[in-house]
């Protein structure tokens, strides 16, 4: 078969797929595979299994990555590598991040299955923790992996259980030998559902990222006095609930108020004693600011810190804010984005160039490797949700665009 007319075979994508999906399966029809816990490893192996039957060299890094590497011609040249993540939202999707997963170990298969043989090696990659919803921050195996994270920060950075990502890592049993340190990539290529709602609304099949807004994570803690609700007067209380609500919508209405391109939000509040009748005493919420423009995100955090430093003062409650974690926006290598974009025409799919607002792997990939990412579309723009979708034929599509990205990069010499 002439090359340019391989296609993946798709039926075995969506096995993989719904194979995958049964592991943390919910019951809206979703997955919940945090980080680190059983059914993370159950699909690790699960993966590894698939890996070791088309005879791949298993590694695992000291943070849990996990490659599999198929041998090139031209042995001692670095990789094309791809991949994305195993572990989810609680109550996630079943395409966010196991698809560029599977989609890779697809695109290896269908190589297999026509016995083509390739210049550079092809290394399919797990990231430990993408997510960064059971141990923040996010993406944090490729981040250590691209020496962008410290190793040991992150194996302290502990659940709402107190158990550090160090003793998950352990525990589970998949705390590699090998050091998380990179090694010379020749092309980075993560495939992944679109997360929003361009490509639906645009009416193209394949995005084309040219790269990722930038992530900054903050984590605030409020104190105030916790007492009977009943027979404490309204005035003179130090709520803390009460103090993070007017914060919080602060955080909401930020975007607006300092103009730009720009989404904040915060997803995640903790509440103590979270009683009914006790005023509460202290409460830890969230922060996530994103946008193209890294500055107007570090301001827009700025103006916020002094909003509610002025609610703190006014409640008389004490405030504590963690900086926790800021990743640039990042451009993608130009190259194989136009590469995205013409191998999509040459199979015949639509296709746009857009930006990601989610973060992915890629974003600290991107900083030590060329870098690009291909996107197909969720339903209704919808994911991290158990509703999350993308129509088969969609995930067959990216698969192809995949796989010829994959040949060009690995036939070069
Ligand atoms: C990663 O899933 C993100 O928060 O965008
Ligand atoms: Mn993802
Ligand atoms: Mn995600």
């Amino acid at each position: 078969m002439e090359r340019k007319n391989l296609r993946v075979n798709g039926k075995r994508l969506r096995a993989a797929l719904e194979e995958m999906a049964k592991i943390g399966a919910t019951s809206g029809g979703g997955v919940q595979r945090l980080a680190l816990s059983d059914e993370d490893k159950q699909a690790r192996d699960l993966f590894i299994k698939w890996l070791n039957e088309i005879g791949l060299e298993v590694m695992i890094d000291e943070m849990g990555n996990i490659f599999g590497k198929r041998a090139g011609n031209g042995k001692d040249l670095p990789p094309v590598m791809s991949g994305s993540h195993i572990d989810s939202q609680p109550k996630g999707g079943r395409f966010d991040g196991i698809l560029g997963v599977m989609g890779a170990l697809e695109v290896v298969r269908t190589l297999n299955d026509h016995g083509i043989e390739t210049e550079r090696p092809i290394t399919i990659v797990n990231w430990t923790n993408e997510e960064g919803t059971r141990f923040s921050p996010a993406m944090a195996g490729s981040g250590v992996w691209a020496a962008k994270l410290d190793r040991d920060w992150v194996y302290g950075r502990a659940d709402i259980h107190g158990k550090t990502f160090g003793q998950e890592l352990e525990r589970i049993g998949y705390k590699g030998k090998l050091r998380a340190r990179q090694w010379p990539v020749h092309a980075y290529y993560e495939y992944h559902i679109e997360q929003g709602p361009v490509l639906e609304k645009e009416g193209k099949l394949i995005g084309a990222p040219k790269g990722i807004v930038c992530l900054h994570w903050y984590d605030i803690y409020v104190e105030g006095t916790a007492n009977q609700v009943g027979p404490t007067p309204m005035e003179g209380r130090n709520d803390a609930l009460c103090a993070a609500a007017e914060m919080i919508l602060k955080v909401n209405e930020l975007p607006a108020k300092v103009g730009g391109n720009m989404v904040a939000t915060v997803g995640e509040i903790h509440n103590f004693p979270n009683s009914r009748n006790i005023i509460p005493d202290r409460v830890h919420f969230t922060v996530d600011i994103r946008s193209w423009d890294d500055e107007l995100a570090t301001r827009a955090w700025e103006d916020l810190k002094l909003d509610f430093g002025t609610i703190a003062e006014r409640r008389k409650c004490p405030l504590r804010i963690e900086e926790t974690w800021r990743v640039g926006h990042t451009p993608f290598e130009e190259r194989l984005v136009k590469r995205v974009l013409e191998i999509a025409g040459q199979l015949g799919y639509s296709s746009h160039y857009m930006v990601s607002g989610a973060g992915h792997d890629a974003s600290y990939m991107s900083q030590v490797a060329p870098t690009a990412m291909v996107f197909v579309p969720s339903i209704d723009g919808r994911s991290h949700v158990e509703v999350e979708n993308t129509k088969w034929e969609d995930c067959d599509a990216g698969a192809n665009v995949l796989l010829h990205c994959i040949l060009q990069s690995a036939s070069e010499p």
